[in-house]
């Protein structure tokens, strides 16, 4: 999803725009090694997986495939640097804010030799790696940075002749697995409040796309945080994943993906210690535009809200409500932007959408297009890959939707916009609040009155009224339902990464 809303306006401080940043040529991967203790290590099986571009479906490079014991080798690393008395314990709060500052500037100084990173794993346009991924990276970690010192506790008023208060301490060991459509910024986003807590990290990123993880686990070492702190085990699910959600030394455990997954993982955490879990899982997000909406404004938000990424988002706007009597005027202008949309090569600047992120995926949305196609939906542009191009997908749009069709219940992932009819607003709450999902919603609406009615209705974890993907590193993010537990960013954040301990102190009678 895109983090931080507004970076692509992006400007220089002195008003002049700046020019336009340029892709790393040949970059050369450095880092494709195991990170524990701040040091590389060769997976103890001695496997490597390749990763492979998604553009060209040439293998990028190889990197150590960890497995169990290279998990528990990194939680160890983990548990020693979150000792009682170790350097990250004794490290006033005001340090660990100054060390997330400090990975925030060389985050900065290498933003193109990351989104370069993003660009091969991924297909996504360079240009949005740069000013989406990364400015939402950077900014979530100065966020964060700054909430290092202002974890406090409250003093509390009771029945009794004491003083009773808490203090807010880390959990512990925090695994964090993450998928590959954000790679950077959905660990980001766990790993910045969890060491602004004070906590340790296992992270492990998607097998397609583990690069970016990579280079930021040098920076960390550069940054100076101590030995153990951080440790990065690239790998895939049913290894590396099972081994953090299952591992009975690790404390809380954050997770972005599916459905299907986020259950695998809930189940293992239960098993296991009982370790917390917070789940970012995916959604079918209702995008409600009424009649008297701006119409250019929710036609673009609404193309934007679904196809940015290559529809990759748990956010995108998969189910488009258009209110009856601008239904036909929405659908033509919807058609223009998805035909307009440039497709192609990702390094290049103009290019808006690139290739899906693999076969699989690529798969499940071409099967979903012809589901589309028998239910019945009109296929107003698209419908099918781009001629021997790969993995790239044409910008599709679908009329006269329906409910019950596959393409209005299931999540695509692709770039594949539903668009279906409403009467009223009774009936499109309903129908908006059916499925098990309930992640993000938007409505477009010029009349106040409706947007707080429908603002109150929608069960979603958030609710975007005439923008549409306007995350925030101060805002929590997260879902109803079965599109999540917990939330990511904000202050809620912090409550996910802390202990509450409760300290009463009995007081002698004469006190008052
Ligand atoms: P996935 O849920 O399998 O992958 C996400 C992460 O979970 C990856 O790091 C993967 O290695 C890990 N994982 C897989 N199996 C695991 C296991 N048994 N235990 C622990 N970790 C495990 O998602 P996948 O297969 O790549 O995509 C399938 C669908 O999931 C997509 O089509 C999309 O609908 C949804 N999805 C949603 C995302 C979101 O942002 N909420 C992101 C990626 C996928
Ligand atoms: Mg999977």
């Amino acid at each position: 999803m895109a983090a931080a809303n507004g970076a692509l306006e992006h400007g220089h401080p002195d008003g002049k725009s700046p020019a336009l940043p340029r892709p790393v040529r040949d970059l050369e991967v450095k880092f494709t090694k195991i990170f524990i203790n701040n040091e590389w290590h060769e997976s103890k099986s001695g496997k490597k997986f390749a990763t492979y571009s998604p553009s060209t479906l040439e293998k990028i490079c190889e990197v150590e495939e960890g497995d169990k014991p290279d998990v528990d080798k990194a939680v160890e690393a983990a548990q020693a640097a979150f000792q009682r008395g170790s350097p990250w314990r004794r490290l006033e709060a005001l340090g660990r804010g100054r060390l997330l500052h400090k990975l925030a500037d060389l985050v900065e100084r290498d933003r193109a030799v990351l989104a370069t990173l993003e660009t091969m794993d991924t297909g996504k346009p360079f240009l949005h790696a740069f000013f989406i991924d990364l400015e939402g990276c950077i900014r979530t970690l100065r966020y964060f940075a700054g909430w290092a010192d202002k974890i406090q506790g409250k003093t509390i008023p009771t029945d009794d002749n004491v003083v009773c208060f808490t203090r807010h301490e880390p959990v512990g060991v925090c695994g964090a697995i993450t998928p590959w459509n954000f790679p950077l910024l959905m660990l980001v986003w766990k790993l910045a409040p969890a060491l602004c807590c004070g906590n340790t990290v296992v992270l492990k990123p998607a097998e397609q796309t583990p690069l970016s993880a990579l280079h930021l686990g040098s920076l960390i070492k550069e940054a100076g945080f101590p030995p153990g702190v951080v440790n990065i085990v690239p790998g895939f699910g049913p290894t590396v994943g099972a081994a953090i959600s299952s591992h009975p030394q690790i404390s809380k455990i954050a997770f972005t993906g599916s459905i299907e997954v986020g259950k695998l993982v809930k189940e293992a955490a239960s098993r296991s210690n009982l370790k917390r879990v917070t789940l970012e899982l995916g959604g079918k997000n209702p995008c409600i535009v009424c009649a008297d909406a701006d119409l250019d404004l929710a036609v673009e938000c609404a193309h934007q809200g679904v196809f940015f990424n290559q529809g990759q988002c748990c956010t995108a706007a998969s189910r488009v409500f258009v209110e009856e009597q601008v239904y036909t005027e929405f659908v033509r202008r919807s058609v223009e932007y998805a035909t307009r949309r440039p497709v192609g090569d990702p390094f290049d600047l103009h290019t808006e959408q690139g290739p899906q992120i693999d076969q699989k995926q690529f798969d499940k949305i071409l099967e979903l297009i012809e589901s589309g196609k028998k239910e019945g939906a009109k296929l107003e542009c698209g419908g099918s890959a781009m001629e021997d191009r790969g993995l790239f997908i044409k910008p599709t749009v679908f009329s006269e939707v329906t409910d019950t069709m596959r393409i209005a219940k299931e999540e695509i992932f692709g770039p594949v916009q539903p668009i279906l009819k409403f009467k009223n607003l009774e009936d499109v709450i309903e129908r908006a609040n059916s499925l098990e999902y309930g992640l993000t919603a938007a409505v477009f609406t010029k009349n106040l009155d409706k947007a707080l009615k429908l603002a109150s209705a929608l069960d979603s974890g958030t609710v975007w009224i005439n923008c549409y993907n306007a995350i925030y590193a101060q805002a929590p993010f997260g879902g109803f339902k079965m599109s999540g537990n917990g939330r990511e960013l904000g202050e809620y954040a912090l409550a996910e990464y802390t202990e509450v301990k409760t300290v009463t102190i009995k007081l002698e009678d004469k006190n008052p």
